[in-house]
């Protein structure tokens, strides 16, 4: 028996937004309006089926002019787990439930052929689920904190981190003129993708990453040979998922039923830390969700837009359950699952992280 054509898709996008998601948008309505589909997109993530969003048409004018807009038009949230929605128990407890099978029949009431969902390793994990359960999904990896692996870059991180460098950059002036050591916390959960490359790129004095627990005797010890060397300042760039050794990660919020923890808080500690140790002053700053908004590069929209095509063809060759991932020079077909198996971790035997080594930059260890 002959396949039905493929005649209605949906777009979905979850997770914390990355600049590059307009991009990945645009590209796969286009793509799919070329091909005679009708497109809609369901808003704010997954909820969006379960009645906490609407769906909405898109066609070639709903996207048109968004390239090089952050954020999404569909809205997003990381709190939109199917599998586990929040609920308020009877007794006032939080708790959660699988709602996943209402998404599906949603999905069917609503007659679609197939989901690109656009997404970090959460909603890949849900998109991957869902799969199992007989959805035609295609995945595209989105994350400011590239740490997905299979593909070797997600859209949204070359941004971040030429947001964090630009930051870098400029906190180098006043914190030459006022001799002083400057602590700058980003982004990147478990990796230090981020703080890596930033901090390469803006020649921090200090780079502190998640895969390398650090030792406060080493920083303190490059930060006192700067100053006996004449250099009369530091940058040292964390990365939120630093650890010291034998230590724990700083968080703002601990994980709760249906949400992650919320990390945060290593810079002001370091800062700390270094002020009390070696007697200069001292000054921490958070980048936050400055490295997750504006203006995608370049690099971001090209990868975003070759994604969202991708992702298109994908639906046309049925290959569903998969993602669409970088493997220079081409984009391929993988399966969700080996993208979320493990998160991509910096490579310590990498050639950045031995650049680093090189320049003389202090990691930590
Ligand atoms: O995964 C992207 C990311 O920006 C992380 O780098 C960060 O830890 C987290 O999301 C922040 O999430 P929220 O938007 O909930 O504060």
């Amino acid at each position: 028996m002959s396949e039905q054509p493929i005649r209605r898709i949906a777009l979905t996008t979850g997770g914390g937004d990355a600049p590059g998601l307009n991009a990945v948008i645009r590209a796969a309505v286009l793509a799919a309006v070329r091909r005679g589909w009708e497109v809609h997109g369901i808003t704010r993530g997954f909820g969006g089926l379960l009645g906490q969003g609407s769906i909405i048409r898109l066609d070639t004018d709903s996207v048109r002019g968004i390239t090089h807009l952050g954020g999404t038009i569909l809205g997003t949230t990381n709190r939109g787990n199917p599998f586990e929605w929040p609920v308020v128990n009877g007794d006032g407890t939080s708790g959660t439930v699988d709602r996943s099978d209402e998404v599906v029949s949603a999905f069917r009431q609503l007659d679609l052929d197939a989901l690109i969902a656009i997404g970090g390793d959460g909603t890949l994990e849900i998109a991957h689920r869902l799969a199992r359960k007989g959805l035609p999904v295609v995945g595209v990896p989105k994350t400011i904190d590239n740490d997905l692996a299979v593909t070797q870059v997600t859209f949204g991180f070359h941004t971040a981190v030429q947001t964090a460098t630009d930051a870098l950059d400029k906190l180098h002036s006043t914190a030459e003129s006022h001799e002083r050591v400057m602590v700058v916390e980003v982004m990147g959960r478990n990796t230090g993708w981020i703080a890596l490359h930033a901090g390469l790129s803006a020649t921090a004095d200090v780079i502190l990453l998640p895969e390398i627990p650090y030792s406060m005797d080493a920083v303190v010890a490059k930060i006192q040979e700067r100053y006996r060397n004449g250099r009369r300042f530091a940058i040292v760039v964390a990365a939120e998922g630093a650890v010291p050794h034998g230590g724990k990660v700083s968080l703002v919020e601990e994980a709760a039923p249906g949400r992650a923890a919320r990390m945060g808080g290593v810079a002001e500690r370091l800062a700390a830390e270094i002020e009390e140790r070696t007697g200069r002053q001292t000054r921490s700053l958070v980048l936050g969700h400055l490295q997750r908004g504006g203006t995608p590069t370049s690099y971001d929209r090209l990868i975003a837009l070759r994604f969202g095509a991708a992702a298109v063809r994908c639906v046309e060759d049925r290959s569903f359950g998969t993602m669409v991932a970088l493997d220079p020079p081409i984009i391929r077909a993988v399966p969700i699952e080996d993208a979320i198996r493990q998160i991509k971790k910096v490579p310590l035997d990498g050639d950045s992280v031995a650049t680093a080594r090189d320049l003389g930059i202090c990691l930590g260890d």
